[in-house]
């Protein structure tokens, strides 16, 4: 039984995700709460392998249906053995990016139709869907600039060329807000760190308590 809370953080590149997921849960911890942080695959073997499938160099002839199959089976494993026990247990679990990073990337952006992806993705993930989506909202440019700050390099051509997919990954969040209003909830990621994270944490308390 599902006795725990599942968040999902998500957003573009550079939105502050990783970073708000190191604090949010430090602070929740010094708040008593048993708090679970994880990105797919997440040190899960089987999980890890498809990974290894999808991103190896030589497979340049893969499918996009394919690659999506894949990214659904290897959410699939790391749900099974890593996020569900830990719900069961009781605890908060925090994951970097989840199903709507598919249907944002895959579905939207790259063009394969959100209802495809989503429907391979409900077959892997069930009724363990997120409790609460918080959509971390940052323009491309921002986000990108961020990036190459923290990299020590300047924004590249390719960076530049990939601007109009990240403006499409955005607009592929925003339609996902607007299809699950109860569930995602949008906090303006270009505002200073501590406002953000003062926004996000006051709606996951708010979310805890209900
Ligand atoms: N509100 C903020 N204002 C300015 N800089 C920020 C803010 N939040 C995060 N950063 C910085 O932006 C960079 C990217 O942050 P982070 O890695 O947390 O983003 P991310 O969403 O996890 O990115 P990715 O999609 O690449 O995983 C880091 O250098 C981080 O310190
Ligand atoms: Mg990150």
């Amino acid at each position: 039984m599902i006795k725990g809370y599942f968040i999902t953080i998500e957003g573009g590149e550079g939105a502050g995700k990783t970073s708000l997921i190191t604090r949010l849960a430090n602070t929740l911890q010094k708040k008593g709460m048993n708090v679970v942080t994880t990105r797919e695959p997440g040190g899960i073997p089987i999980a890890e392998k498809i990974r290894t499938v999808i991103l190896d160099t030589e497979h340049t002839m893969m499918d996009a249906r394919t690659e999506a199959l894949l990214y659904a089976a290897s959410r699939r494993q790391h749900l099974v053995e890593k996020v569900i026990p830990a719900l069961e247990e009781g605890k908060i679990v925090i994951c970097d990016r989840f199903v709507d990073s598919s249907l944002a990337y895959q579905g939207y952006a790259r063009g394969l139709g959100m209802d495809a992806v989503w429907g391979i993705n409900e077959f892997a993930i069930g009724d363990m869907m997120p409790m609460l989506t918080i959509f971390m909202d940052v323009s491309p440019e921002v986000g990108l600039a961020r990036i190459s700050q923290a990299a020590d390099r300047e924004i590249n051509r390719l960076d530049l060329e990939r601007h109009s997919f990240h403006e499409r990954v955005r607009e592929g969040y925003k339609l996902l807000l607007s299809k699950f209003p109860e569930r995602i909830e949008l906090v303006d990621a270009e505002a200073e760190r501590e406002d953000v994270f003062q926004a996000v944490l006051a709606i996951v308390e708010r979310r805890l308590k209900q």
